[in-house]
């Protein structure tokens, strides 16, 4: 691997690294926050590897979960009249700390190898559902603009930027299958369309019932939405808006599904959702990314006791995917870890007080810079929105001059940082005044 060039030929990830950034870095070695290069530079990982390395990278007790499990019973498929207790304990570990957050609708779990194929699984259990239910007409989904929900088919036919596949790939348009809704925030909803008096988060509800009366609600199958836009720069809901979709979404029969990959366990509890307290809710939950702490690729598709009840109980053969790795014993004994890990260091409650002090010092060193909208953050998430097109330039200046990670996200006027549940306050004042020093190069920052 001492020639880069090599490294290009043979691994596709890479080439796309090169061509964004001519020079791909050779990660060898990680510890805590940090990576290590193969020149010795160590760079400060912002991004906890891909919003996924919570715990910090390298965590040995993650190692033994792993090798433990592995030699005592590696695979066993879950399908075919098999199981396992390790994976059998996750599961209902994960339907337990989602009752005890009050979504408590949720009943079981599936599990999957990653995130974009939970998502796949939400919609494929959402068009069973509705044909077991004689509703076989409802098929669309409604996803937010601004919103990211996974690569493969499903997703990507659903995600706003980077539509180089999905739907839109086949039919040069966007199919009707997949609709837009307004997202609830000020930045991101049209003033044009807000009644006199109407908070954000209503506005953005009656433009919801509005697309769903329009539409026909015997079409729609599903609505999923991320609780805190992730990718799209940590846009947080208004607080009224969740319990109003909950009620269009009964009203209508459409299935309300939360995408918590990137939000699982990162915003002061394990579920974002659970910060609205609205008893019950949502009917499906996708989880990842922390789930895995980055060490195991595994993320879980949660349904509630209605869903399950329809497909799986009192049928004989209820309809269920093969996917052959999805949900092995060394996955879930990683994940069983990592909860231990975050519940023993009482990582949720501190992440509430990390997120506050990055706040602060993410505001206070980055006053007085007018190329800046609006700097957010809830927890382990911070996203910080440009009045420019910078992102990708922040991204790679960071990166190559100040050896900080952050994502420029697709939107191109905003990034999103993700420390881990390990980040000193030095690691954030450290990041803070790399993104000073690199916003103030650009010319037109003060302007
Ligand atoms: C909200 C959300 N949904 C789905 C996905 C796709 O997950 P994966 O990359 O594991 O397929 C992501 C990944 O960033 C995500 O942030």
């Amino acid at each position: 691997m001492e020639n880069k060039q090599d490294s290009w030929e043979y691994l596709l990830q890479g080439e796309k690294i090169k061509s964004k950034h001519k020079n791909a870095i050779t990660i060898t070695k990680a510890n805590g926050i940090n990576y290590i290069d193969n020149e010795g530079n160590s760079y400060l990982d912002m991004k906890s590897g891909l919003f996924n390395v919570s715990l910090g990278h390298c965590n040995t007790e993650l190692a033994d979960a792993a090798y433990k499990q592995t030699v005592s019973l590696d695979f066993v498929p879950n399908i075919e009249g098999f199981n396992n207790a390790t994976t059998v304990k996750l599961a209902k570990t994960l339907v337990e700390l989602a009752v005890e957050e009050g979504l408590t609708s949720t009943a079981s779990v599936y599990f999957t190898n990653g995130g974009s194929e939970a998502v796949e699984l939400a919609y494929a259990m959402a068009l069973k559902y509705f044909e077991l239910k004689g509703m076989k007409s409802k098929k669309k989904i409604i996803a937010l603009h601004n919103s990211y929900h996974g690569a493969t088919f499903i997703p990507a036919s659903l995600n706003t930027y980077n539509n180089s596949y999905g739907w839109q790939r086949i039919q040069k348009s966007r199919h009707e299958m997949f609709m837009h809704a307004d997202v609830p925030h000020e930045n991101y909803i049209e003033q044009a369309v807000m009644r006199i008096g109407e908070s954000v988060g209503a506005a953005a509800a009656r433009l919801l019932e509005e697309m769903i009366v329009k539409e026909g609600p015997e079409n729609i199958a599903m609505f999923i939405v991320e609780p805190i836009q992730g990718n799209g720069c940590v846009v947080l809901p208004h607080d009224d808006y969740f319990p109003l979709v909950r009620e269009i979404c009964n009203k209508y029969k459409i299935l309300f599904v939360a995408d918590e990959i990137m939000t699982f366990a990162k915003t002061g509890a394990w579920f974002a959702m659970s910060h609205c307290q609205t008893d019950g809710f949502p009917d499906m939950i996708t989880i990842a990314k922390s789930l895995g702490a980055g060490v195991a690729p595994i993320a879980a598709l949660l349904i509630s006791s209605d869903i399950k009840a329809t497909c799986f109980d009192n049928i004989s053969h209820p309809w269920m995917p093969d996917i052959t790795t999805a949900g092995n014993p060394v996955c879930c004994a990683v994940a069983l870890k990592v909860i231990e890990i975050i519940q023993r260091e009482k990582y949720l409650t501190k992440s509430v007080s990390m997120g506050h002090t990055f706040m602060e010092i993410l505001r206070r060193t980055l006053q007085g810079l007018p190329i800046i909208k609006e700097i957010r953050g809830k927890g382990l998430l911070a996203g910080i929105d440009f009045n420019t097109n910078i992102a990708k330039e922040v991204e790679k200046k960071l990166l190559h001059e100040e050896k900080v990670i952050v994502k420029g996200n697709s939107s191109e006027h905003t990034i999103t940082l993700c420390m881990p549940f390990v980040a000193t306050e030095e690691d954030m004042n450290r990041t803070a005044q790399a993104l000073h020093k690199v916003l103030s190069s650009f010319k037109h920052a003060f302007a």
